[in-house]
Parts: structure tokens; C-alpha cells; sequence
């Protein structure tokens, strides 16, 4: 599998990160669609833990874990994660970046969140890191992936500036069928419209392992 960047911007921007991002959501659509993510993987009854790849400072697995989940939060930036642990002790937090390869094979997962984590890989090697996703994922399983997107119709994927890593936009049917060439199945989608706090539109994708 080709490299994955350490994103080291984050490390260099947590305080700041943090001050900025205090709570979980900028938007009652962040914070519905994370509760219909966890209503999902609760109904499903699968055991198992669920990640959150690219959990920043940890508040939406922190609201996870009160909602009765096993998360485990993983992201590269160790900075991010020392702010994670700080503030919520009792989670499992785990350095290691999107390709998931420095977890224990054998840990088979009910569910993944990604929250604009994605947006930070190189669309090239998002395809290879959604089927590593899969080779863990139980059947039944849920993904839900946050990302800026694109209404280009030209372009798949566009890079966009952003302040603290290089990062794309992707169109959501072009994400979409790449989970689904991984192995899921889209359940569902939103995308939000820009507003004063949010310069792109915003897509949750909800997917699953056929069961
Ligand atoms: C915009 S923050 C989002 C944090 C959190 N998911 C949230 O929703 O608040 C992006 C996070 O992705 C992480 N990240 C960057 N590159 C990554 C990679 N290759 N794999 C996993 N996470 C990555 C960063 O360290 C950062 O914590």
C-alpha cells in the first residue's frame, strides 16, 4: 500500500485545533447523523469495538462511548490524542493512522467512524484503505465517513486549501462508490449546503457490510 501521511500540521495546531473545535458538532446534522450512526451499530447487536479514525481531540467518541458503544479512537497526531486522553481518561485512544494496520488482526469491528479524516489521504490511496475497512469489518457492520464535498462535475476529487493539512473534496457518489467497490452498501445520505460556519457543502455517507 502506498504511504499515508503522518499529518504532522496537527500536531503543530492541536491547542489551537482544540480552542476552536470545544464541543463535538458545528451542526445539528453532525450531531443526528453520529446518533443515527450509533443507533445503527446498537441494532445491530454486533459485538465488537468501533473506531473513530481520525478522532482529533476525542469528543465524538467520548459521545459514542456515552451512548453505550466500545470505541476506540485512533489518529496519527499524537498531540491530538494527548488532548484526547486528557479530557476522557476512560476511552481507548490508539496512534496509528487510517490504514489501521498497527491494530491487532484478530480484533473484528462492529463499526467505523470517520469524521474529515478522509479528507486528509491522497485520494489514490483511499480505495486500498477501504478494503483494509472491510477486511475487518463483521458482516452487518456500519461505516459512516463526514467530508467536505465537491459538486464538480468534472472532477471526482478536488484538493482544497485548507488550514492545518493538505485535504480533498470528494463528489459523494464518487466516495460512495468507492465504499461500495470496497464491499458496502450505502444505507443512506445527507449533505448539508455551506453556511457562515461552513465554507463546502458537507456529506455523511452511512454504509454497511452486507449481512
Ligand atoms: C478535521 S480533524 C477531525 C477530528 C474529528 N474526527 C472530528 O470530527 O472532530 C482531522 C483529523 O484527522 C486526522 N488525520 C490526518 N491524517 C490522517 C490519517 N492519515 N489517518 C487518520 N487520521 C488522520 C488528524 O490528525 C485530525 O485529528
Amino acid at each position: 500500500m502506498a504511504a499515508v501521511s503522518a499529518q504532522p500540521g496537527y500536531d503543530e495546531l492541536a491547542s489551537a485545533y482544540d480552542e476552536a473545535f470545544p464541543v463535538a458538532y458545528t451542526s445539528a446534522v453532525e450531531r443526528h447523523a453520529v446518533a443515527i450512526f450509533a443507533d445503527a451499530v446498537l441494532a445491530s447487536g454486533l459485538t465488537g469495538t468501533v473506531l473513530d479514525i481520525g478522532c482529533g481531540t476525542g469528543h465524538v467518541a467520548h459521545d459514542l462511548s456515552k451512548r453505550g458503544i466500545d470505541v476506540v479512537g485512533v489518529d496519527p497526531s499524537e498531540a491530538m490524542l494527548a488532548l484526547a486522553a486528557k479530557r476522557y481518561p476512560d476511552i481507548r485512544w490508539s496512534q496509528g493512522d487510517a490504514r489501521i494496520s498497527h491494530l491487532a488482526a484478530d480484533d473484528r469491528l462492529a463499526g467505523i467512524i470517520a469524521r474529515f479524516s478522509l479528507i486528509h489521504l491522497d485520494p489514490q490511496v483511499v480505495p486500498e484503505i477501504l478494503t483494509a475497512w472491510v477486511e475487518r469489518l463483521q458482516p452487518g457492520a456500519h461505516v459512516l465517513v463526514a467530508f467536505q464535498c465537491s459538486d464538480d462535475a468534472a472532477e471526482p476529487v478536488v484538493e482544497f486549501p485548507h488550514r492545518v493539512a493538505r485535504a480533498w473534496r470528494w463528489r459523494p457518489d464518487a466516495l460512495s462508490t468507492a465504499l461500495t467497490a470496497a464491499g458496502l452498501s450505502e444505507k443512506w445520505r445527507s449533505i448539508a449546503s455551506p453556511d457562515d460556519l461552513h465554507r463546502y457543502p458537507e456529506c455523511h455517507l452511512l454504509h454497511q457490510i452486507p449481512v
